[in-house]
Formats: C-alpha cells, structure tokens, sequence
C-alpha cells in the first residue's frame, strides 16, 4: 500500500499566518503540521509516500523533511500543486507514483490520535472500492457529512447547510485504482475546485464505498479556531502543563 499525503493549495483562511509560508509547515504544538500526516502513515506501516505540496514556501518542505530518516524513511516523493484546484486536483497528480496499486490518503491539515492500522487492514481485505473514516462532531457543516441509512452511506454533501447526520468525512481514504477514473471525470464545484466528496460520492453510486468510526479525537487544522483546537490536543496528549489555566489563576 502507498501513501500520499495532500499538502497543496493556498491556506487562504489562514492568512496572514500562511501569507509568507505554507499552513503545512506552521506549528502544530512542538512540530510543524506536516509531521502528523506523515506519522499517521508511517505508524500504519506505510512508508512509500508521496507528498503533494503547493502554494508558498513549497521548497522548504525538503529543507524539513529531506528523505524522511526522522521518520525511518529511505526517500519521500514530492510533487507541486499549482493554484487551488482542489483537493481531487491534487490526488490527480498521484496516479504516476500509484502505479495502479491502492492508496492511503491523508490530507496534510488533518491530526488524529488513533492508529489507523487496523482501517487500513480492513480495507486491504476489501475485494475493492474505497473506505472513509467517519468523526462525530459538534459543527458537522463544516465537513463533508454522511447521510446514512441504517448503517450505509447513501450520499455524502460537501458542507451543507443542514447536515443529516452529525458526523464529519475525515480527510482520511483509502482508494483503489479506480479513483484516478473517478478524478478525471470530475467537474468543479461552485467554489471552484475538485471535490474529494464527488469522488466518494461516484464509489457509493458503484456500491463500494465502506467506512470505520474513529474512536479517538480527530481534527483539521484549517482555520484559526481549528489550528488552536490542534494545538490544545496535541499538548494536552503530550502531558503539557496547562499554562494558560495557570496565569490566570496566577493573576
Ligand atoms: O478535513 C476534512 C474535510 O476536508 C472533509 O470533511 C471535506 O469533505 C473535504 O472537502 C475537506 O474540507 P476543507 O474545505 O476543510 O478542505 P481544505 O480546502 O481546507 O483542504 C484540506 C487539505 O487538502 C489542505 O490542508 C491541503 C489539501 N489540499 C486542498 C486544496 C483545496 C490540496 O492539496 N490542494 C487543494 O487545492
């Protein structure tokens, strides 16, 4: 199994954070955002991967992460996104390194507290399709949300308005061959972009789609609110002293 992690587009809402340098490399606790992806993969025992950068800064992801020895890796592949095109335009740029075999793909603002091997297993015992990891979360509209019934998924909307289910379609797949077909054949939607949800909307039409639950936390890091919330998790797992808490006990 190869891995790829999506590291492009332009980090917009984050700005002026990422108006000199790329979201991926801001801090994410004690490492830089980037780290996490790539040890969400490793620690599933992926270790061919394949990094999709973009935007601002996009060389100094090697001066970071060179081969990845840091991270028990013989070499990383890179690869650049030109523009916003969506996180399906990223994958696109995949199919080459894939070379038809099936992918794990994380997207590279996305921090989870669970080891993903046992998902991965699963979808390796799949005869084919694809396989999501799903998030109960309090803003579902921010995220592309299932709508189930019973336990299927029937469709996937990308941020919608009045969610029909409160979990979140984490920025977690898995994919087999077909889903660079599937990425072909795509339109963009009214923002303009790719749409990963269309993707997996196309392998529910086929009746391949299967999904898992996270039992940990789980985060994007994609907007202020979410890059503070990333932070909190990762210090609190860490055993940090709650500093803030702290000071204000303090004064
Ligand atoms: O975090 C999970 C959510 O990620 C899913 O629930 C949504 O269905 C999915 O569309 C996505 O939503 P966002 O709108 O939050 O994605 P965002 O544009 O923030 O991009 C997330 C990552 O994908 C980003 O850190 C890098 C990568 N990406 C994104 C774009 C737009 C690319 O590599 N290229 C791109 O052009």
């Amino acid at each position: 199994m190869k891995g790829v992690i999506l590291a492009g587009g332009l980090g917009s809402r984050l700005r002026p954070l990422t108006k000199v340098t790329n979201k991926h490399l801001l801090p994410i606790y004690d490492k830089p955002m980037i780290y996490y992806p790539i040890e969400t993969l490793v620690r599933a025992g992926i270790k061919d991967i394949m990094i999709v950068t973009g935007g601002n800064s996009a060389g100094d992801f090697l001066r970071l992460l060179g081969n990845g020895r840091e991270f028990g890796l013989k070499d990383i592949y890179y690869t650049y996104q030109e523009g916003e095109g969506g996180i399906a335009d990223a994958l696109k740029l995949c199919e080459h390194f894939a070379e038809g075999r099936r992918i794990v793909v994380v997207l590279g603002d996305n921090i989870v507290q669970d080891d993903i091997a046992p998902y991965v297993r699963a979808f390796e015992e799949q005869n084919s399709g694809a396989r999501i990891l799903l998030k109960k979360v309090p803003d579902p509209e921010r995220f592309g949300v299932p709508e189930l019934d019973g336990d299927r998924i029937v469709r996937i909307e990308e941020k919608p308005a009045a969610p029909k289910s409160t979990y979140a379609v984490t920025g977690i797949y898995m994919y087999d061959r077909r889903v660079f077909d599937f990425c072909r054949h795509l339109k963009p939607s009214e923002r303009g972009e790719l749409e990963i949800t269309d993707v997996n909307n196309q392998y529910i039409k086929e009746g391949d789609l299967y999904y898992d639950v996270l039992d940990g936390w789980w985060t994007d890091a994609g907007q202020f609110e979410s890059l503070f919330l990333a932070n909190q998790l990762v210090a609190r797992a860490r055993g940090a002293e709650d500093y803030a808490g702290a000071a204000s006990t303090k004064n």
